[in-house]
């Protein structure tokens, strides 16, 4: 999981449609942060990994479904006959080129290998924006992306990472930027919340009406509830 906090009281998720996670917990926390919010908020929680390990050492109360997101969203999700409030995007690993060639991304490699998939970014890239076109055929309004791993140069203010071909499309499709860390952070701890539909929170309303549209951006590092 990138810095996002996750703190999802201050947005404003339907619960009209479910909360889904493409890329399970790693030790990143985010599984459990997201069935916490959804348990709360009286909202259903489905979590998809292609990697069998992952997928069995989920809590049994947490409903995982083993294979890749865009099987799942071809394939599963349209018998459900339900909807997707918040979707958050963490899966297919990305080797930044400050990461590159380290054993872990090695590991990282092999371990797809045995799964029969090529690790590339350019893979990463399609397969991400893939799910996020996918899950907007069944969006709420509003509709929530948090795509991680993914930032914005400072040179060319272009995106980078697993989000580098979604946030341009979501740009085209009528999405706004909620939330993002950009400029100077690591490229890891990169995310880029996106917003579909209107938001009915106050805070977003009085915003709006102010001109600045309910988007805003962290530029530094975030205290609190960071897990890397
Ligand atoms: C960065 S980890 C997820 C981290 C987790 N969100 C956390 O914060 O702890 C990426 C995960 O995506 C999974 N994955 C890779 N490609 C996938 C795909 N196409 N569909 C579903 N899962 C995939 C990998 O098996 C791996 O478990």
């Amino acid at each position: 999981m990138g810095k996002y906090r996750l703190d999802m009281n201050d947005l404003d998720i339907s619960q009209d449609g479910i909360i889904l996670e493409i890329g399970s917990e790693h030790g990143g926390g985010s599984t459990e942060k997201l069935y916490d919010y959804a348990e709360k908020n009286d909202i259903v929680f489905f979590t998809v990994d292609f990697d069998s390990q992952i997928i069995n050492r989920l809590p049994k109360n947490i409903e995982g479904y083993n294979c890749t997101g865009q099987d799942f969203l071809r394939a599963l999700f349209p018998a459900m006959d339900l909807k997707i409030s918040f979707v958050y995007l963490d899966n297919f690993d990305y080797e930044f080129p400050e990461i590159k060639g380290k054993p872990f991304v090695k590991r990282q490699k092999k371990r797809y290998d045995i799964l029969g998939v090529k690790m590339s970014n350019d893979a990463s890239e399609d397969c991400h924006l893939e799910q996020a076109e996918l899950c907007h055929l069944y969006r709420t309004n509003p509709f929530y992306i948090m795509m991680d791993d993914t930032y914005q140069r400072e040179l060319d203010s272009e995106y980078e990472g697993k989000g580098a071909k979604v946030i341009p499309w979501a740009l085209e499709n009528g999405y706004t930027i909620t939330e993002s860390e950009k400029f100077g952070c690591n490229p890891w701890d990169g995310y880029v919340l996106l917003r579909h539909g209107t938001c009915k929170h106050e805070s977003c309303l009085k915003k709006a009406t102010e001109g600045a549209l309910c988007s805003y951006h962290h530029y530094g590092p975030m205290t609190g509830e960071n897990d890397g």
